[in-house]
């Protein structure tokens, strides 16, 4: 039987704590050697979903596949290969850095040595080589954050559990880590489930994206395939000299194909139902007195597509609500 094509596979996955419900029956894959950035707000079940995968937390309902493993009866050989960055680092406090990747090593199943030299290594790999000795109890958010990452990078496992490693980092460690993510997905095959609130870091390094909102998944793709269907409608940014008048906003959103006219400083901002509608666009301008200096296509970023989906998501909940 050979290696299965999907590193996670998960269906219906639910849990509820007494609060409610955190993760709402989620179906989702992760490719093999793809990075995939689960986004959403505080409290949408990103960490939830983490810890369910990882075989920590145990689901009401749902099944899920975790490198060809059940995370719930096979917890521990799903752990053994995969590499864990929790939300607070969860680091010992009363031993020192190594000591804390010694630890989790041996649990991993290294032998000490081993443990300690590649430890060592990778607390070198992360800036921190002076504090190897020293005991965790008075590092810095950051620094805490690097040795975390040491030790879910220790036993070199083949998926990474990575919730928010960059917050707390500060800017060139931050360069460091999303170059060091990109690098394990693209030169060594690794796969990565990214927790993030950093849409840029998202865009940079996930092939894939899943966004949920209150413990329900509301998109998941490629970022062109959530453009796709999220963005139907094409802004433009018209340059008029001038912020558009009253009268001639009126008019343009009179226009079949418009669903919109805002006013800029130098014009407006028109949205349409594609590019065959901009002739029209101006037309309509030039008919009223304007004159058009410029139209430039307006592509949606993902901070665009975020928040598309995040206010579809509260509509959905808004209209379900008593
Ligand atoms: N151990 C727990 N006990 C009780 N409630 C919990 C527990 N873990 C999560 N929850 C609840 O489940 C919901 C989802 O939480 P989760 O930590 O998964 O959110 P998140 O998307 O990771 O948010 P953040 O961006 O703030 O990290 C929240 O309402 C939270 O209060
Ligand atoms: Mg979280």
């Amino acid at each position: 039987m050979g290696e299965p094509e999907r590193a996670i596979d998960c269906d219906g996955l639910t849990r509820s704590f007494p609060a409610g419900v955190a993760l709402d029956a989620l179906t989702l894959d992760v490719r093999r050697g793809e990075v995939l950035a689960l986004l959403g707000p505080n409290g949408a079940g990103k960490t939830t979903t983490m810890r369910l995968l990882n075989g920590v937390l145990q689901p009401d309902r749902g099944t899920a596949t975790v490198l060809g493993l059940d995370p719930w009866t096979d917890g521990e050989a799903v752990r053994h290969r995969t590499g864990v960055l929790t939300e607070n680092a969860g680091l010992d406090e009363r031993f020192t850095a190594l000591e804390n990747l010694e630890f989790v090593g041996r649990l991993r199943g290294m032998g000490g040595d081993e443990a300690r030299r590649r430890g060592g290594e990778l607390l070198e790999r992360f800036g921190m080589s002076d504090r190897a000795d020293v005991r965790v109890q008075g590092f810095s958010t950051g620094q805490r954050k690097r040795v975390a990452l040491a030790r879910a990078l220790l036993h070199d496992p083949e998926l990474l559990f990575l919730d928010e490693p960059t917050s707390g980092l500060d800017p060139a460690a931050t360069r460091d880590v999303v170059e060091l993510i990109g690098s394990l997905a693209s030169d060594h095959g690794r796969t990565v489930v990214l927790c993030t609130h950093f849409l840029g870091e998202a865009g940079k390094l996930a092939s894939r994206m899943a966004v949920l909102f209150r413990g329900v998944l509301h998109a998941f793709g490629t970022p062109e395939e959530l453009a796709r269907d999220l963005w139907s409608a094409f802004e433009v940014r018209l340059d008029l000299g001038a912020a558009a008048s009253g009268p001639l906003l009126a008019r343009l959103g009179e226009l079949g194909p418009v669903h919109g006219a805002a006013p800029t400083s130098s014009g407006a901002l028109v949205r349409l139902e594609q590019r065959d509608d901009i002739p029209a666009v101006v037309a309509a301008c030039v008919a009223a007195g304007a004159e058009v200096y410029a139209v430039e296509p307006r592509d949606p970023n993902l901070e665009d597509l975020y928040f598309a989906i995040e206010a579809r998501a509260a509509g959905t909940v808004a209209a379900g609500a008593p």
